[in-house]
């Protein structure tokens, strides 16, 4: 945590990804990123679910185990579920416990800002370091209607500051304009780290699956796919199917004599 804080101070980005399983996170681990994040996201990309809402806190425990077992360098962050942390700061204090208790990462990330600001203060004081995220929080989809670009000036600025000063070591800010996110990171100490947020941000994060062509469908605005892995597979397994189907796999080169 302290590195991050010194990253920022030396304007240098911070990366961030997230993984959800042990081979993953460890490819992701040894390509250098510095935080993983075992993201709520697990319920969309990898549950197939349409939101993040139904992830329990078991579940995440289950991925966050193997992440941290695999993880030799970067920080691993585990995502607080709904409602883990929306129940009053001594369940949230219980339940992030767990994270520290039961696997090897060493963060959580909770959803919220200035109504959230006694539930990070909460879990600080208790020794567990957290990682805020506003802006746009998936969490609160129902009531926000949709994924929209968050733009509500004097709430970014209040929320930024509210989970700084109760003691997060860094925010996500999701889904906000570009020059509203440079003002909310130059306002505050702790690296702001963006997706959907502009390049003016302390550093980036990414959805595994965005980045890597993985993800069905259309993939929002703000990925840049840097690999079309999801073709890749599709290609390989049929060329499998075919082989097997054509009596070319296995020859003797896979046979036992
Ligand atoms: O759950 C997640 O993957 C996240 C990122 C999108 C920041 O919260």
């Amino acid at each position: 945590m302290p590195k991050l804080v010194a990253m920022k101070a030396a304007g240098e980005k911070i990366t961030m990804l997230t993984a959800y399983d042990f081979p993953t996170a460890r490819l992701v681990d040894e390509a250098g990123v510095d935080v993983i994040l075992v993201g709520d996201t697990v319920g969309e990309v990898v549950q197939g679910h349409s939101t993040t809402l139904p992830v329990t806190l078991d579940q995440i425990l289950y991925h966050a185990e193997m992440v941290g077992r695999a993880a030799q360098r970067a920080l691993v962050v585990v995502d607080m579920p709904f409602p883990t942390f929306q129940l009053g700061k001594y369940r949230a204090i219980e339940n992030a416990a767990r994270v520290l208790k039961e696997t090897l990462c060493r963060a959580v990330k909770i959803e919220g800002g200035v109504a959230q600001a006694e539930v990070v203060e909460g879990l600080v004081s208790a020794g567990i370091p957290v990682m805020a995220h506003t802006g746009l929080r998936p969490q609160r989809i129902h009531q926000l209607g949709g994924y929209s670009v968050q733009r509500d000036r004097d709430q970014l600025l209040a929320d930024a500051r509210a989970v700084e000063e109760a003691g997060a070591f860094a925010l996500v800010l999701e889904c906000v304009p570009a020059e509203l996110a440079r003002e909310v990171t130059a306002v505050i100490q702790i690296p702001t780290i963006g997706i959907g947020a502009g390049p003016a941000c302390d550093g980036q994060v990414l959805v595994f699956h965005d980045l890597l062509g993985l993800t069905p469908g259309r993939v929002p605005r703000h990925v840049k796919v840097y690999a079309e892995l999801g073709n890749t597979i599709r290609e390989a397994v049929q060329r499998y199917c075919g082989d097997v189907r054509s009596g070319t796999f296995p020859s003797d080169e896979q046979a036992f004599q």
